[in-house]
C-alpha cells in the first residue's frame, strides 16, 4: 500500500481528551467486523493501561470488576499489562496470572464483563530489566537478554517503597529460554480457567520480547541473539507455544516498531519489523496491535527523518491479517484509518481512563470528561471508577 489513504495521528503530546470529538461523521467506525473468533460490533477497543490498582497480591478485586464492566461497551478490551510469573514483575500493584488466587481475582473481572456482552483478553507480560530486585522473588536480579542497564531515558522502577533507579540486568542463560516459554503457556492456561476470550502476547514497549528483538538491548551469542532470525526467536516461540493453549484466532500480539520507550532501540527498525511481520502473517492470529506513536507526552522524543511517519502504515504493508492500531487518534483519523484499511480497529487510551462510556459518547458526539493524570496509577476508586457517565450513572 502506498502512502495515499494513511492518515497520520495528532503528536498525543498536545492532544487532549476533548480533541477526539472532532467530526460529525463516522464513517466506518461503527462498522462491525469479523476479527478472529469475535464479531466485532464497532471498530473502537480498550487500550492496555496500566492502573496499579491490584494490590501487593497482584489480585483483581471487586473494584477491578465494576472498572473494567463500567467500560464493556467496548469492541474489545485488552486488560493491563498482566505478569506471567513473579519474575516477569516489573512495577509495584499491577495485576498477575501466574497463582490460583490470581485466576479467582481475574474471574470476578471476566464475569463483569460478560454480563456486559463485553469481551476480555488478557495482555500476557514480563517486563525484563525493567524491574528491581524489591519486586522479584528473593530479591533477586531482573533478567534480561543481555547485561545491559537501561539508560537514563528509561526513568526509574515503580516500586511498593517509591521510585528506585534500574540496576544492571543478568542475562539469560539459554537454559532459561524454555522455562519462561513455558511461564507464557501456564500463565495462558490460567487466563483459560480465569474466563477471559483470548489473550494477547506483548511483544512491545520496551519490556522482555521487546529487549529480545532490539539489537541496543540483545548481545547474546546463542540461538537468541545475533541475527534478526535469533533475536525474533524467543517472540515466535513464546506465540508458538500460547497457540497450542489458545487457538490463533483468539491470540493477537502487540508490537512497537521504532519505539524508543525504556531506552529499548534496534540499530535498523525496518528490516527488523519486517521479519517480524512476515513471521506474524504465517500464524492467522486474531490481530496485531500497533504502537503508534510514544504516548509518554513529555518525555517522547522528536523523531528523526528515518521513523516512517505511520509505523501502522508501515505494519500494513507487510502484514495484511487484522491490525489494532493506538496512539494519538480523534474520531476524524481514526475513522480515515479505519476506511482506508490500514487498521481495522482502533484503541484508545487516556479516553478510555475518563470516560466508561466513551463508545456512547462517541456515537452521540457528546462531550468527553478529561482524565486526572494523579490518580492514573496506585491509589483506590477515586480517578478509576468514578468518572461519569454521560447520564450521571457509575456503573
Ligand atoms: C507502564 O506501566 O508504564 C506500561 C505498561 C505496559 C506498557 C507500557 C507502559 O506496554
Amino acid at each position: 500500500m502506498g502512502l495515499e489513504g494513511v492518515v497520520y495521528p495528532e503528536d498525543p503530546r498536545t492532544l487532549e481528551c476533548k480533541d477526539i470529538i472532532d467530526t460529525e461523521e463516522l464513517p466506518g467506525l461503527f462498522d462491525s467486523v469479523r476479527t478472529g473468533a469475535w464479531e466485532l460490533p464497532h471498530r473502537i477497543v480498550m487500550a492496555p493501561l496500566t492502573r496499579a490498582r491490584t494490590g501487593s497480591d497482584r489480585t483483581p478485586k471487586e473494584l477491578n470488576a465494576l472498572y473494567y464492566a463500567q467500560r464493556a461497551t467496548a469492541a474489545l478490551i485488552i486488560s493491563e499489562a498482566t505478569v506471567i510469573s513473579e519474575q516477569a514483575a516489573g512495577y509495584a500493584f499491577t495485576p498477575g496470572i501466574y497463582n490460583e488466587v490470581q485466576i479467582v481475582g481475574w474471574n470476578l473481572v471476566t464475569d463483569a464483563v460478560k454480563s456486559k456482552d463485553g469481551r476480555m483478553v488478557c495482555q500476557l507480560w514480563h517486563c525484563g530489566r525493567i524491574s528491581h530486585p524489591s519486586l522479584q522473588p528473593n530479591r533477586a536480579t531482573p533478567v534480561a537478554p543481555s547485561a545491559v542497564k537501561p539508560g537514563e531515558s528509561a526513568g526509574l522502577a515503580f516500586t511498593e517503597d517509591g521510585w528506585q533507579p534500574f540496576g544492571t540486568p543478568r542475562a539469560l542463560d539459554t537454559s532459561e529460554m524454555p522455562g519462561i516459554v513455558d511461564d507464557y503457556v501456564k500463565a495462558a492456561e490460567n487466563a483459560k480457567r480465569a474466563g477471559f476470550d483470548g489473550v494477547e502476547v506483548h511483544g512491545a514497549n520496551g519490556y522482555l520480547i521487546n529487549q529480545f528483538l532490539c539489537d541496543g538491548t540483545n548481545h547474546r551469542a546463542d540461538q537468541y541473539g545475533g541475527s534478526i532470525e535469533n533475536r525474533a526467536r524467543f517472540f515466535l516461540e513464546a506465540i508458538d507455544a500460547v497457540s497450542e493453549v489458545w487457538p490463533t484466532n483468539r491470540l493477537g500480539v502487540r508490537i512497537s516498531p521504532w519505539s524508543v520507550f525504556l531506552d529499548c532501540t534496534d540499530s535498523d527498525d525496518a528490516s527488523l519489523y519486517q521479519y517480524v511481520c512476515q513471521e506474524l502473517g504465517k500464524r492467522d492470529l486474531a490481530y496485531v496491535s500497533v504502537v503508534e506513536r510514544e504516548w509518554l507526552e513529555d518525555e517522547a522524543p522528536e523523531r528523526d527523518e528515518t521513523v516512517p511517519p505511520s509505523i501502522t502504515a508501515f505494519v500494513r504493508d507487510h502484514y495484511s491479517g487484522r491490525i489494532l492500531t493506538a496512539g494519538g487518534y480523534t474520531c476524524k483519523t481514526a475513522c480515515a484509518t479505519v476506511q482506508s484499511g490500514v487498521a481495522d480497529l482502533v484503541a484508545f487510551g487516556k479516553a478510555y481512563i475518563a470516560n466508561p462510556d466513551l463508545v456512547e459518547r462517541i456515537r452521540a458526539h457528546a462531550s468527553l470528561n478529561d482524565p486526572d493524570r494523579d490518580t492514573f496509577y496506585a491509589g483506590g476508586e477515586e480517578g478509576y471508577i468514578d468518572y461519569p457517565f454521560m447520564d450521571q450513572r457509575t456503573a
